[in-house]
């Protein structure tokens, strides 16, 4: 009995597993090559662009990334119609040190934030923006860096990340996130911001009820009420 039933089991999980990749890949290519009107392949989502500028020591930051972003995205499904960008920089800025002739850069929470603000920045270029994000979630459970314990726990392969913080100067690394940062002259650290459109005024309302202006902002720009957004607009 148990034979029989694993036998079908696993002939349904081969075939499961055989068909998507086997099957669909080219046959849908070559009929829409051939006929596109009358077999279109479904439109892709649309994404919405969310900014989250925040700081690696900051607890707000932590908070609203850990209870409320990491919620919002899994909960909801909401990947496939989000354009995550993240920006590891905050309250920080940069200042020439004229006794070295060099830019350096100063942060809210201290020089260990910069560091850690910059390793931020190397998993963000190192990985795409799914996994980087996993892993700044996975690091902003603490004040300390969780680099290493991290990647062991998520199994991932870091050395880029190590490469990248290890070869270039902090300010360096930050220098593209600051850059994006200072245009908006942010009060406040974590600022969400939907389609460049930063709304300093809004911020509170928007971490506090992140769910609902994410549906709205989503409305507005594809005029789609997103499966679970209904209860929320
Ligand atoms: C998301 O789902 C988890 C697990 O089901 C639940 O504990 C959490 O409260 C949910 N978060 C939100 C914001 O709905
Ligand atoms: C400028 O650089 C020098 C030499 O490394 C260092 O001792 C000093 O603390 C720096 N100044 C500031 C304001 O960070
Ligand atoms: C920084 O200060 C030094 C010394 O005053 C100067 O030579 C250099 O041009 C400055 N660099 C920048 C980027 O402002
Ligand atoms: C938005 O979608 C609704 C139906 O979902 C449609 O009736 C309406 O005309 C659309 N508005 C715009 C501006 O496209």
């Amino acid at each position: 009995m148990n034979k029989i039933f694993g036998i079908l089991l696993c002939a349904l999980c081969c075939l499961l597993c055989v068909w998507p990749t086997a099957g669909n890949g080219q046959s849908v290519e070559k009929v829409t090559e051939a006929t596109p009107e009358s077999n279109p392949a479904p439109a892709p989502p649309g994404k919405l662009l969310l900014a989250i500028h925040y700081e690696a020591l900051c607890p707000d930051s932590m908070y609203f990334i850990r209870r409320r972003l990491y919620d919002a995205m899994q909960n909801n499904s909401w990947w496939p119609v989000t354009d995550l960008k993240l920006y590891p920089f905050g309250k920080a800025s940069f200042y020439n040190n004229t006794s070295k002739g060099e830019v350096e850069v100063f942060c809210q929470h201290g020089a260990e934030e910069c560091e850690l603000n910059a390793v931020h920045a190397c998993i963000i270029e190192s990985f795409d923006v799914r996994r980087a994000f996993n892993l700044v979630f996975c690091m902003l459970r603490s004040y300390s860096n969780e680099l290493d314990n991290c990647a062991r726990s998520m199994r991932l392969d870091v050395s880029k990340v190590r490469e990248c913080k290890s070869s270039r100067k902090t300010a360096d690394i930050l220098s593209p996130y600051g850059r994006k940062t200072l245009e908006l002259g942010l009060s406040f650290v974590p600022s969400i911001v939907f389609e460049n459109d930063f709304d300093p005024y809004g911020q509170r309302s928007i971490r506090q009820n992140f769910e609902k202006h994410f549906c709205k902002q989503y409305l507005k720009k594809f005029n789609i009420t997103l499966p679970t957004c209904g209860a929320l607009l």
